[in-house]
């Protein structure tokens, strides 16, 4: 049914009752909206991150590289990063109907329709450089964030799994709504063995 949990589209506080399915199906209920919906509170994490990536990688690097986006949706960073010269890019997200959106202007090379989980997933390579964006008031007020991510992350860095970069983006940078945010890239220094 369109419309259900409308609010939790934008308040991560209203996702905490959600199954992994329920936010699956929030997106496809209004996938062929997504875009307008989104720009309507300035939605950008993907320029600041394909823009991050284009800085820290050399454009001769660009084409060699594969990347996996993660929450890929309709393909707004799929296409930055093509944009930028990152041609083995891949997607994948649960919501298969904003996978289909992607899939029309033909974005991605592989299109995995799954729930990033603790489950391991044969299509996918570990390792590499992982890069994500959020809104600084969720650090403290997310008990998801502040209670698990944020400590795993430090945890992590401290055995020498990754090295943190953390850069703090400033008011707007995310969306008109979201506040000043913070962007991780965590660069991964172990074989998989090690997970
Ligand atoms: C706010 S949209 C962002 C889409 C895109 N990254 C962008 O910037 O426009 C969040 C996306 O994450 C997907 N998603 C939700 N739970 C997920 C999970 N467990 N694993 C991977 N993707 C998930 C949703 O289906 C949705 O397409």
């Amino acid at each position: 049914m369109a419309g259900r949990h409308t609010q939790a589209r934008f308040e991560f506080s209203l996702r905490k009752n959600m199954t992994p399915h329920d936010i699956a199906d929030m997106f496809n209920d209004f996938a062929e909206d997504f875009e307008e919906v989104y720009s309507s509170i300035g939605w950008r994490p993907y320029e600041v991150v394909g823009d991050f990536m284009a800085k820290i990688i050399p454009e001769e690097n660009r084409s060699k590289l594969k990347v996996l986006d993660v929450g890929a949706g309709t393909g707004l960073l799929g296409n930055k990063l093509k944009n930028h010269g990152f041609t083995h890019v891949d997607a994948l997200d649960p919501a298969e109907k904003m996978l289909n959106v992607a899939k029309r202007r033909k974005i991605y090379q592989r299109y995995l329709c799954a729930f990033m989980n603790k489950d391991r997933n044969d299509a996918i390579e570990t390792g590499g450089r992982i890069t994500f964006t959020v809104p600084t008031k969720l650090i403290n007020n997310s008990d998801n964030l502040r209670d698990r991510l944020l400590p795993l992350i430090d945890q992590l860095a401290e055995e020498g799994v990754w090295k943190v970069t953390s850069v703090a983006l400033g008011d707007g940078e995310l969306s008109f709504t979201d506040g000043p945010g913070t962007l991780f890239s965590l660069k991964v220094l172990v074989s998989e063995k090690k997970f």
